[in-house]
């Protein structure tokens, strides 16, 4: 029965016209295997599509993602996750979200309108430093339209909320005049650092908002956050913090070193309360090595990241109807863990793929192409990162152990060929689940492939775009 929604999706998709444009079309009543036979090959007629697609929808996100910033009603500077007020109600500005979307719009600096969006931004966040709210610390997690604190029940504190958003607030102040960095941004900066170096290691809870502990999450975005933060604290005069931050993100370094438990690195550590997840198995580990780049070990490419990325993608791929019923040249449609619940409305369902974890997913595998070419060192197969190969290259991975595709030779172009059509693969997922407008919600259904959940998720096209900057050969700062 199952097997026939899907169909069903696929054979509207192949019926109309955007779905038409994107190469998509139908000819008997055989719809679905009309879609499958689209994607037999990566041939060039395919990439140029997705090529295509990539960009329109980087067009449609960024307008959408506009569209929730400072919409009608709400105080300047707030980003609503999502326009929807009920069923769920996300007309919130979550600190995490809007860190995380606004530090897409920097990336986009020049463009009209920008700088003033970015300036609101900072302004409301400031005002939310300050403002009283339960939690009564920078980790409150969601602010209402007119600026106060969400005062129901929650997961707080949320403590990569500050470290994202000073992260964002560090990549503006490279583009900002220095007047505004000195008057506005340095105190702001510092007031999150330093809260950051403050409580990294008291358990909090997740980005996710349900499980508490300690989080690589977290602390991937912490240490990211503290190692720009100190070159900041001494382009500032301030060698004392400085010296602080480099401490603690090394600390932080340390300590995210014993989340590798040989098969993957896991979500959580110390938990104290709210979910527990027994697989430690989480997207929010690869979102957090996109966030945080190269020079925050690990890096995308690594082994670790690699052997996650591997675990993650065969849990889900067993896990979602959709990933059996798809055409087979989609990539895995990617959910948030294994044991999630929330269905986009509630908890105690059952969990869905994401769109961002799907695009998150697609992101660290252009990150890690682009670390291979930048390094120009050769990749080596070994026992760790071997499955992960072993998927890539549909091999054994007993028979890859010991392989080295040297940089240079046509074997490793022939890699990069490789990891490329797998992230493109992802981001065809996201095409073929989308609304045919182009909208993208929080979740697509794991039996139906519809979209559900919150609609018009801002962090779902930020991560669009993001993904589809690394696809370009310029991932996001
Ligand atoms: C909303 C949270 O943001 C989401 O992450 C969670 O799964 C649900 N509430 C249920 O707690
Ligand atoms: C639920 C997600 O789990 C959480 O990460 C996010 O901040 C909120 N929704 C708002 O989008």
């Amino acid at each position: 029965m199952f097997r026939n929604q899907v169909k069903w999706k696929c054979f509207l998709a192949c019926h109309t016209q955007v779905d038409v444009k994107y190469g998509l079309y139908y000819v008997s009543g055989t719809g679905y295997y009309h879609c499958q036979n689209h994607y037999d090959t990566y041939d060039d007629d395919r990439r140029l599509a997705l090529n295509d697609y990539v960009q329109q929808e980087l067009d449609i996100s960024w307008n959408a993602l506009l569209r929730n910033i400072n919409p009608p009603g709400s105080m300047r500077g707030f980003v609503a996750a999502s326009p929807s007020t009920s069923y769920p109600d996300y007309f919130y500005t979550w600190t995490r979200d809007a860190a995380l979307v606004m530090r897409v719009v920097v990336d986009n600096y020049n463009e009209d309108g920008v700088k003033r969006l970015l300036h609101d931004y900072v302004a409301s966040e400031i005002y939310h430093q300050v403002t009283s709210t339960l939690c009564d610390c920078l980790g409150e997690p969601k602010f209402n339209k007119d600026g106060s604190g969400y005062d129901g029940s929650w997961g707080r504190p949320q403590n990569d909320g500050p470290a994202s958003r000073a992260i964002t607030m560090m990549l503006l102040a490279e583009k900002s005049h220095e007047n505004y960095v000195k008057k506005t941004l340095v105190p702001a900066i510092f007031a999150d650092l330093d809260y950051v170096a403050d409580v990294w290691s008291t358990p909090c809870f997740d980005l996710f908002e349900e499980s508490e502990g300690l989080h690589s999450y977290t602390l991937l975005v912490m240490r990211r956050a503290l190692v720009d933060g100190a070159r900041f604290a001494s382009q500032h005069s301030d060698p004392g913090r400085a010296a602080t931050y480099t401490r603690v993100s090394e600390k932080i370094r340390e300590r995210l070193e014993t989340f590798w438990d040989g098969d993957h690195v896991v979500v959580t550590q110390e938990h104290t309360g709210g979910l527990y997840k027994p697989s430690g198995l989480d997207v929010s580990v690869l979102l957090g090595v996109n966030q945080a780049g190269t020079y925050v070990a690990p890096p995308p490419c690594s082994l670790a990241i690699l052997a996650t990325a591997h675990a993650l993608e065969k849990s889900f791929e067993r896990l979602y109807h959709v990933n059996s019923a798809h055409p087979d040249q989609l990539g895995t449609a990617i959910g948030r863990y294994p044991e999630d619940t929330y269905d986009g409305y509630r908890s105690g369902s059952e969990g869905n793929p994401w769109f961002l974890a799907t695009a998150g997913m697609a992101e660290t595998y252009y990150r890690a192409t682009l670390e291979w070419q930048s390094d120009q060192s050769s990749v080596v197969v070994n026992a760790i990162n071997g499955p992960f190969f072993g998927r890539l290259l549909a091999q054994e991975p007993e028979k890859l152990i010991g392989t080295t595709f040297h940089y240079g030779t046509p074997d490793f172009e022939a890699l990069v060929g490789k990891m490329t059509e797998a992230a493109d693969r992802f981001m065809a997922t996201i095409q073929y689940h989308q609304r045919l407008n182009g909208s993208l919600s929080e979740q697509f259904n794991r039996y139906t492939g519809f979209e559900q959940g919150a609609r018009d998720l801002t962090w779902s096209y930020a991560s669009f775009i993001s993904a589809a900057k690394a696809r370009n050969g310029r991932p996001v700062k």
